[in-house]
This record gives structure tokens, C-alpha cells and sequence, in this order.
């Protein structure tokens, strides 16, 4: 097996290269932003053909590897690297610049492990066009959704009643009951999962979930009545499918990503080539662990709070809206959770602030070109109210 990994310092790129390492594949094909550290020492280590870095260290990235690595290609575009020769790209660039890639890794036949959930949320039909237009396959990579890929693995889609995504619930599911004075320190004491800044915010204000439910309907072809949320604090079941006979089929396992990641690249060869196209998978060996047997303790399962947790409904209110408000809502949360963490605005703002912008923005088609307005559009609005104060 031979990977792309596009987005490889960040938090899933690097359990990629950790799984990539157990099972012995190679890696021809490195991306990642700016942060050359790290990037160098992969580099190093795997021996990649062609390395893509951010823009703005560009040069000095062409400095400092065409000395240490002479033999590799050193470029500033994720979108060709995207498109490069590979059994699977895996894309976990985080939030909309990891759109392009994915557009152009499948418009170029590949076979994509998709961990840049911002890509079936806001662009769902362009990106399954461009998976027709050019012949690519789809996995995500999510424990939830790996787990309702192979809770649908061998089942019609007509027999699924509803899909049920777990929910760790976050550092504030148990309180406090008023969350307005909560810190960006509080907020990143994740309970389960060891993840990425933005994706660690979003899951304390249940917008990773919002997301993670409108990514579901994406790619299983499913409306979003049928995509349900349960808060499960033990991170044990990820997801689970109840069909129409009454039966659940669940999917366990340790709350590490590794596992979903090897499965989605060990699935992605035969991946989905449309909405809810779910083939048998042929699964690798370990990585990472397993749950130990037999099962033992107690699992909860719980409404989501709704009122506590407002970002949930917007996602939903977004998802049912289709069209460019998906697109708004990503944006306006790209620039809300920085501003937090930035000590700018206060967390409950974060679901006012995307309130503000998805009650504003203009109802319009989805295509490529209105896609980037309403993202520059909604993404410049959602600065506005910050700098504002969310008065203005
Ligand atoms: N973390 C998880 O457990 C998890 C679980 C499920 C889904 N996801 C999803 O996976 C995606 C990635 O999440 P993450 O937590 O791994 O994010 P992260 O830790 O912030 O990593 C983001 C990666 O994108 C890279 N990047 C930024 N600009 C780039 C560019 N121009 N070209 C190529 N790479 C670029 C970053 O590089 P530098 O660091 O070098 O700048 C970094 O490697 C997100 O969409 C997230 O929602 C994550």
C-alpha cells in the first residue's frame, strides 16, 4: 500500500504515519502547512517523492530540504499532491482548504480516505459529482462514521430506520449549567479523545457533532430526520443503525483513531463511488489495541442537551436548509472557535455568532463558484461580529 497523506503533522496525519508504520506501507507523498519541524523529521523517515508545504514557508522550506533531501520534489500545492499517483489519499487537512484536494484527488481517480469532514458537509453534491466525473472512491475516516459503514456493510439502505451517532458529550456535559464564563482551557480538557484545536472545541460545544450528523446524511444518502444523536460519556460505541425490523446493529471499540484510520484506508480501494454505496471491507491486522473481553462497567446513554448546546440545532437547521447555509455555518465557525480561543469572545458566543450569520446569509444553488462567495461572504461577516462585539 502506498499513501498521499495530506495534512501529515497534524493529528490525524501523524496516527496515519503511526498506522502507515505498523502495517509497513510506504508513504510517496507528504503535505502539511507550516509546520517544518516535524515535516522534516517525516521526510526524513519516509522518503517521499513529493513534499507540498504551505505558501508562506514555501521558500524556506525549498532552502532548508533541497539541502537535507536533493532527490525530493518540493512543492506549495495540496491540490497536486492530491492528484499524485497513490493506492490512497488520505486527507486530514482540517476546515475548507482541504476542499480542493479532495475535489481534485477525485476527479483524478483516487481512492480517498477522508478525514476533512468540512468537504461533505458544505459540498456534498460536487464532491460526489467530481467522484463520477473522474472515477474516485470514498471512506470516511471518524470513528462514528466507520462505524455506521460497517454497521451498513452487506444491509439495503431502504431497511435503515435511523443512524445513531455517539456523543462523548464533551468536558461540560455534566455542568456547569451556565457555560458563559467557561475558558479555552476548560474547553480543551477533551474526556475521551486526544485531537486537533478546532475539532477539540467543536466537540465541547457539539458542533463537531452538528457536523459530524449533516456528514452522515452526506454520505449515506440519508435525510437528516434519520440521523440521531446520543451522548455515551464511555466513548465505547461509536455508531450504531436501527433497521426497520425493529433490530440495532451497533459498533464498538477503544475511543483511538488509529483504528477508524486503518479502516478506512484498508476500506478505501473499494470505497464509495455514491452516497450510501457501502461494499464489504477486508480488514487489516490490529493497531492500537482492542476492547478487552468480556465487555465490563457501566454505559450510559443520554439525550443530547439541546438548550446547553445550541450549535447541535444549528447544525441541523443548516443541514435541512441545504443549499449555502452548510457552507455559512462551517465558515462562521472557522472564525468563532480562533476568536475563542483567542480570549476575543466568550464561548456561548459561538453559537450566537452562527445564529447571526446563518439568519443573514442569502439563500442560493450550490455550485463551486457559490460556494467560495458564501464562504468568503460568511467568513468576513463572522469577523465583523467579532470585532463588533456581536452588536453590529
Ligand atoms: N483529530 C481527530 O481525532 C479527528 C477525528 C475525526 C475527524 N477529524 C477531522 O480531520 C481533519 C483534521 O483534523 P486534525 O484534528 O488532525 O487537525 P490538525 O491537528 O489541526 O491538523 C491539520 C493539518 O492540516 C495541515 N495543513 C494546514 N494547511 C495546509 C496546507 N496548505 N497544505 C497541507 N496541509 C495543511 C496542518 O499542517 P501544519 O500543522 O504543518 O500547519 C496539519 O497537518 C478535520 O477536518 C477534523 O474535523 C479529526
Amino acid at each position: 500500500m502506498n499513501l498521499t497523506v495530506l495534512g501529515s503533522t497534524g493529528s490525524i496525519g501523524t496516527q496515519t504515519l503511526d498506522v502507515a508504520r505498523e502495517r509497513g506501507w510506504t508513504v510517496g507523498v507528504l503535505a502539511a502547512g507550516r509546520n517544518l519541524e516535524l515535516l522534516a523529521q517525516q521526510v526524513a523517515e519516509w522518503q517521499p517523492a513529493v513534499v507540498s508545504v504551505d505558501n508562506s514557508v514555501y521558500a524556506q522550506a525549498l532552502a532548508r530540504f533541497s539541502v537535507q533531501f536533493p532527490d525530493i520534489k518540493i512543492i506549495a500545492d495540496p491540490t497536486e499532491a492530491a492528484t499524485l499517483p497513490a493506492n490512497v489519499v488520505v486527507n486530514a487537512m482540517s476546515g475548507l482548504p482541504g476542499l480542493a484536494p479532495t475535489r481534485a484527488a477525485l476527479e483524478a481517480g483516487r481512492a480517498v480516505a477522508l478525514a476533512t469532514k468540512e468537504a461533505m458537509v458544505t459540498a456534498a453534491d460536487l464532491i460526489w459529482a467530481a467522484a463520477a466525473r473522474g472515477g474516485g472512491r470514498v471512506v470516511p475516516i471518524d470513528s462514528e462514521h466507520t462505524g455506521v459503514y460497517q454497521c451498513l456493510t452487506g444491509e439495503a439502505l431502504s431497511d435503515v430506520a435511523e443512524v445513531i451517532l455517539t456523543a462523548s458529550g464533551g468536558p461540560f456535559r455534566d455542568g456547569p449549567d451556565d457555560l458563559s464564563g467557561v475558558t479555552p482551557q476548560q474547553a480543551l480538557k477533551h474526556p475521551s479523545w486526544s485531537m486537533g484545536q478546532k475539532i477539540t472545541i467543536d466537540s465541547a460545544t457539539l458542533m463537531n457533532k452538528g457536523l459530524e450528523v449533516m456528514e452522515c446524511a452526506s454520505l449515506y444518502g440519508l435525510p437528516l430526520s434519520q440521523v440521531g444523536v446520543v451522548v455515551h460519556p464511555q466513548s465505547l460505541m461509536h455508531a450504531a443503525v436501527r433497521f426497520r425490523d425493529g433490530s440495532l446493529k451497533a459498533q464498538f471499540g477503544p475511543a483511538d483513531m488509529r483504528l477508524a484510520i486503518a479502516y478506512a484506508i484498508d476500506a478505501a480501494p473499494d470505497g464509495m463511488t455514491r452516497p450510501g454505496d457501502v461494499r464489504a471491507a477486508r480488514r487489516g491486522t490490529e493497531v492500537g489495541g482492542h476492547l478487552g473481553w468480556p465487555l465490563r462497567g457501566t454505559w450510559e446513554f443520554r439525550e443530547p442537551d439541546h438548550a446547553r448546546f445550541p450549535c447541535l440545532g444549528l447544525a441541523y437547521r443548516a443541514g435541512e436548509a441545504g443549499g449555502l447555509l452548510p457552507a455559512a455555518l462551517n465558515a462562521a465557525d472557522e472564525v468563532a472557535v480562533p476568536a475563542f480561543l483567542a480570549g476575543q469572545i466568550g464561548f456561548t458566543d459561538i453559537p450566537r455568532l452562527i445564529e447571526r450569520v446563518l439568519d443573514e446569509t442569502p439563500a442560493g444553488v450550490l455550485t463551486w463558484d457559490t460556494l467560495e462567495q458564501a464562504q468568503t461572504w460568511a467568513t468576513a461577516r463572522a469577523h465583523e461580529l467579532v470585532k463588533g462585539g456581536l452588536n453590529r
